[in-house]
């Protein structure tokens, strides 16, 4: 098992990397939290893979266990499901010495996280991450949201884990298109930081993986332990977001998060190279790496109806919006730039 401690200002707390965590997942909590009621909060899908194992495990190291089920997929990542939620914590009369258990990918986490950081003002929560992108990002920075019908994770809250458990023999069952989408925020940490992931993320993978799982979440914890609320230095996680949130938005949300972001990774590379910003090099490994998972370079979206919805994303202010620049592999840049820039961007960025 690898560890990565993460501290911010508001928590220090430890992700634990390894094979067979959810099996101990009961007495590593007992490390940080104290052996109460414990919610596990999951979807459709994971619930029948792997419910029953956290469950066994906090039952055996003391805890007292209930389960929230809902529908798996993004739709669910929403207002009625979260107030759903909370009522569920108060009919089980959860109190602040009570925990969330978030198990599933990042569509759980970050629900399951925003209702931990809302019941009773904020109980105890352990993320377990089950899918590669929640492994490698979403369960880790304290980012909990829920989607509303204006836009993208709109409705959310700053509420780092107590605690994160990682078990990687959980990435066994995905589906081969949902661990790629993992791999395409990998993908993004080499662009943003570390080059050598790109050569790292090549498949075969063989037993790469859990290495690469603790490099990304040690970037990332490094990153939010600087800028924990996003005001600065966290924005390059951004990178390709602003463009792949508004192609989740445009596809009703039937476009994954991993995909959108392969896509507004590609757009705003191309734009950054036509605009002399970062070098052709750059933009030929970018699109290498996403074809070695069948991540797409383009969008069937057009340019007006993708720049309507970017308007309404969190990065912008009052008349400038934050987009992330591609220089070389391992390295970005932010620039603040007119919403006028900013469809140029994007035009560019969609033409071949
Ligand atoms: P997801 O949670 O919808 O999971 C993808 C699919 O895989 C689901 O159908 C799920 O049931 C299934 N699944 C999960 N684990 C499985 C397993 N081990 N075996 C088989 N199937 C499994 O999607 P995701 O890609 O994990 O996360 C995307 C969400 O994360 C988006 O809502 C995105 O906005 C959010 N996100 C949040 C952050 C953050 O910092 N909070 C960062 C990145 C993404
Ligand atoms: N996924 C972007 C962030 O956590 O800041």
């Amino acid at each position: 098992m690898k560890t990565v401690v993460v501290n911010t200002t508001s928590k220090t707390y430890k992700i634990h990397i390894g094979h067979g965590l959810l099996e101990s997942a009961g007495d590593l909590s007992k490390e940080v939290i104290k052996a109460s009621k414990a919610a596990i909060v999951t979807d459709s899908t994971v619930n029948l893979l792997y419910a029953d194992k956290l469950d066994a495990s906090l039952k055996e190291s003391g805890f007292k266990t209930v389960k929230f089920c809902f529908p798996a997929g993004e739709k669910s990542k929403n207002a009625s499901t979260l107030i759903e939620l909370l009522n569920f914590l108060a009919e089980s009369h959860f109190s602040r010495e009570d925990a969330v258990f978030a198990l599933g990918g990042g569509v759980v986490g970050d629900l399951a996280g925003l209702a931990a950081s809302m019941y009773m003002r904020g109980i105890r929560f352990v993320q377990v991450p089950t899918t590669m992108l929640a492994a490698v990002d979403s369960s880790v920075g304290g980012k909990t949201a829920i989607d509303l019908e204006a836009g993208k994770n709109l409705a959310g809250a700053f509420y780092q884990p107590d605690l994160v458990l990682c078990d990687t023999n959980t990435l066994s069952t995905l589906p081969e298109t949902e661990f790629a989408n993992g791999c395409a925020e990998v993908i993004k940490y080499a662009i943003i930081r570390d080059s050598s992931l790109l050569t790292a993320i090549k498949p075969p993978l063989e037993n790469r993986i859990d290495d690469i799982i603790y490099r990304c979440v040690k970037i990332k914890s490094d990153i939010v332990g600087i800028d924990e609320r996003d005001t600065g230095e966290r924005q390059i996680l951004n990178f390709g977001h602003t463009f792949a949130h508004a192609i989740e938005k445009c596809s009703a949300y039937t476009v994954p998060h991993g995909s959108a972001v392969a896509t507004g990774m590609a757009i705003i590379t191309r734009a950054s190279v036509k605009k002399k910003l970062c070098d052709e090099n750059c933009l030929t490994k970018v699109l290498d790496a996403l074809s070695w998972y069948d991540l797409p370079p383009s969008t069937l979206y057009g340019e007006s109806e993708l720049f309507e919805t970017v308007l309404s994303d969190k990065k912008r202010s009052a008349d400038k919006i934050t987009l992330i620049i591609p220089q070389t592999i391992g390295h970005c840049e932010r620039i603040s730039v007119s919403f006028v820039e900013a469809g140029d961007f994007l035009r560019l960025g969609l033409e071949d």
